[in-house]
């Protein structure tokens, strides 16, 4: 039986690719130190390991076990919380994944690394979007900087020490599992206000646009990125792809769009910019379609319906701690 590691997997996006992986036939470890993710979202059949991955017991389980893939999605992930401690963020995001990539370089195997990266924060305000994985890249904040050294790192990783990864560029995603208390993914922000009722905020005027991306499209590239034949190492974005939709929605349209799903009416109030936010963010996504044989395949309209559904059945069994 295939063997996986998924980081970060009692989190949003690492719960469902473990999911998958499991349907798959893999015999799934999930490591997670449930800093910002939950027990609930484990699968019960994955062998959970809670360890931060920055530790001697993280290195030393990628170091020791004969896995086939690695889904590295722990990271501290909110884009604020990186302008207000940068070095949080990089002891995080970046000698956390060093501490596992040395532990690779150290073992006999050979796991392909998926790394989950960022297309919303790496590019920055200065290319006009859709932006290609080659163009220049000026992160808007501590988190962008950090998601890209790692993807620095991986590519040195991969052409002097043979590393087998993959790194994928992910637009704002949203879906079952997001936690609104994180500060960021906006859509479970909106359905958790709609479901108490109150305002929803969006900071600036609202013209900010996101490249959203449902959770099982996403989860959908993380499994083609894990399974293809992919180009050989070499410069940066070699083996980057971006995974969005190639669609611009203003933070204003997504409000309007949720509340249509939710039926309510509900007013916006707006706040001030914040700092470190890029402004335009989507994806150009001809690379992970032509490479991958990857295809986003959930609209905008019926994605924010799930969630919506999604949100509201969980208040009814009521699993998360709300502010
Ligand atoms: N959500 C998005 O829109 C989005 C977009 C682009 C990229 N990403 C990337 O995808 C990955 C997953 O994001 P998510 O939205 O699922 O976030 P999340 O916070 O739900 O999941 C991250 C998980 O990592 C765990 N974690 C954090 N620090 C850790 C550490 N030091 N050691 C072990 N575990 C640790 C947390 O407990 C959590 O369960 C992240 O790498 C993030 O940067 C997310």
């Amino acid at each position: 039986m295939p063997r996986a590691l998924v980081t970060g997997g009692a989190g949003f996006i690492g719960s469902h690719v473990a999911d998958r992986l499991l349907k798959e036939g893999f015999d799934v470890h999930v490591l997670d130190d449930l800093s910002a993710g939950f027990r609930r979202n484990l699968p019960p059949q994955a062998v959970f390991h809670q360890l931060d991955i920055n530790t001697k017991s993280a290195s030393e389980l990628v170091e020791d076990t004969a896995f086939d893939v690695i889904v590295h999605s722990a990271a501290q992930m909110d884009v604020r919380a990186s302008v207000a401690d940068p070095v949080f963020d990089a002891v995080s995001n970046i000698t956390g994944t060093l501490n596992l990539l040395e532990a690779l370089r150290r073992s006999e195997r050979k796991p392909r690394f998926v790394y989950t990266s960022t297309g919303g924060a790496l590019y920055g305000d200065f290319e006009t979007p859709p932006h290609a994985e080659t163009i220049d890249k000026d992160p808007a904040s501590p988190y962008g900087v950090s998601k890209l050294a790692v993807e620095y790192y991986l590519a040195y990783y991969g052409r002097v020490h043979g590393l087998d990864y993959a790194a994928l560029r992910f637009g704002n995603v949203y879906g079952p599992r997001q936690d609104p208390r994180s500060g960021a993914g906006v859509i479970g922000i909106f359905c958790d206000r709609i479901l108490d009722g109150r305002p929803l905020t969006i900071f600036g005027k609202g013209m900010q646009t996101r490249d959203y991306t449902y959770v099982s499209d996403i989860v959908n590239a993380g499994w083609l990125a894990a399974t293809r034949d992919l180009p050989p190492p070499g410069r940066l974005d070699a083996r980057a792809f971006n995974v969005g939709t190639m669609v611009g929605t203003t933070m204003l349209d997504v409000a309007a769009l949720l509340q249509r799903a939710a039926g309510t009416e509900l007013p916006i109030e707006f706040a001030g910019t914040r700092q470190g936010e890029q402004q335009e963010s989507f994806v150009a996504i001809d690379k992970a379609r032509r490479v991958l044989g990857w295809e986003p395949q959930v609209s905008l309209a019926d994605g924010l319906s799930a969630t919506y559904e999604w949100f509201a059945d969980d208040r009814l069994t009521g699993a998360i701690e709300r502010p």
